[in-house]
């Protein structure tokens, strides 16, 4: 019998309709289009103005299971990348659920920041290839609205909220995920953390007035390790796997900075043409970012492209997935 891999069988993502552009941003802290432009190269991202991280994870959800055809009562699984769920307790994966109506499906969160959707996919495969399960869904959904603070220029520019998602089935061609990198330091968190509403301070009056239960970035020391890392692993996984520069079709990047793509891009020998780009219209939405560049340029993957999907974010956490794309649309 053939080796089981698990194969993407299908992408949908969803980003709210009220679009805040950096030129709305600038009357509501001192900051301007030139900058953010040339320093992230993001234009616009979307706000959720009513509702909750769920609720877009939902979407995408049901817009996934129309579009493949699938059938909700037949979904075994569900993992949602998030850093923002609907509460500290239930999951948001429970709740979406019960919103999509995946009545056989068990589910859990999984919070590694910029990594939620990698780590997330990562081990979802597991539940595929010991044939397990049929049918999982990896849901990757931040409304970074929420715990950004609209009075620090230098976080409130980069953060949107978006959310998607990929079903995952077996595959017997040999298609589907092929090998992956996860990696992490927790020394980072002294870096990009939200410091209030865990165990350590549980929220209070005194730590909203402090504004701790924002995120709080030392955006130059995140930059630095975030190049080095987000390159050298998907150097690695390409020199891991034998591949060619040549042999990448596409480097499917976390979306935190254009000039990080950049790097990692070089770093990898690819061409522009080959680097699945969005930041300008989504900004960064944590967890949403691979699924949603999927969603994006799924008309343009052929049966057989290989990808490389690459991440870095809180924690810190990072990594790399090397996969063979399994359909044309
Ligand atoms: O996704 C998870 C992981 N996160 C990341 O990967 C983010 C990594 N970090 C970054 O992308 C960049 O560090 C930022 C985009 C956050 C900041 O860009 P930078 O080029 O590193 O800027 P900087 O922090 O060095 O600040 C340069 C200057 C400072 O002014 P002075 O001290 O030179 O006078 C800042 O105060 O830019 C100022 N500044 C701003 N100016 C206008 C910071 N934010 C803004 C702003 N508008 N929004």
């Amino acid at each position: 019998m053939s080796k089981i891999t698990a194969a993407i069988t299908g992408v949908q993502g969803y980003v709210p309709d009220y679009v805040l552009d950096n030129e709305e941003l600038s009357k509501m802290v001192d900051t301007n289009n030139e900058w953010i432009l040339s320093r992230t190269g993001i234009k616009e991202r979307r706000i959720m103005k009513n509702g909750a991280t769920s609720d877009m994870a939902t979407e995408a959800v049901l817009g996934l299971l129309k579009k493949t055809n699938t059938k909700a009562e037949d979904i075994d699984l569900i993992i949602v990348g998030t850093v923002t769920a609907d509460y500290p307790f239930p999951s948001t994966a429970n709740i979406v659920c019960d919103k999509a109506g995946l009545t056989n499906a068990w589910g859990f969160d999984l919070n590694a920041a910029c990594s939620g959707f990698i780590y997330s996919l990562s081990t979802a495969t597991q539940f595929i290839e010991t044939g397990r399960y049929k049918k999982v869904i990896v849901v990757g959904a931040d409304m970074m609205s929420t715990i950004v603070d609209y009075e620090d220029r230098t976080t409130c520019v980069i953060f949107g909220d978006g959310a998607g998602a990929v079903l995952l089935e077996p595959n017997t061609e040999g298609l589907g995920i092929q090998n992956f990198i996860l990696e992490n330091d927790g020394a980072g968190r002294e870096y990009l953390v939200q410091p209030a509403g865990g165990s350590v301070l549980p929220p209070s009056i005194e730590t909203v007035e402090k504004r701790q239960h924002y995120v709080k970035q030392e955006g130059k020391q995140v930059f630095k390790f975030a190049v080095t890392n987000m390159a050298d692993v998907s150097a690695k996984i390409m020199e891991d796997n034998n591949l060619s520069s040549d042999d990448v079709d596409w480097l499917v990047p976390h979306q935190a900075n254009l000039r990080i793509i950049d790097a990692t891009s070089n770093r990898m020998g690819l061409s522009k043409e080959k680097v699945m780009i969005n930041i300008q219209k989504y900004g960064n939405t944590t967890s949403g970012t691979i699924p949603l560049c999927l969603w994006d340029y799924e008309k343009q993957l052929k049966k057989g492209d290989t990808l490389i999907l690459s991440a870095f974010g809180g924690g810190f956490t990072w990594g790399a997935v090397y996969l063979k794309w399994a359909y044309n649309s």
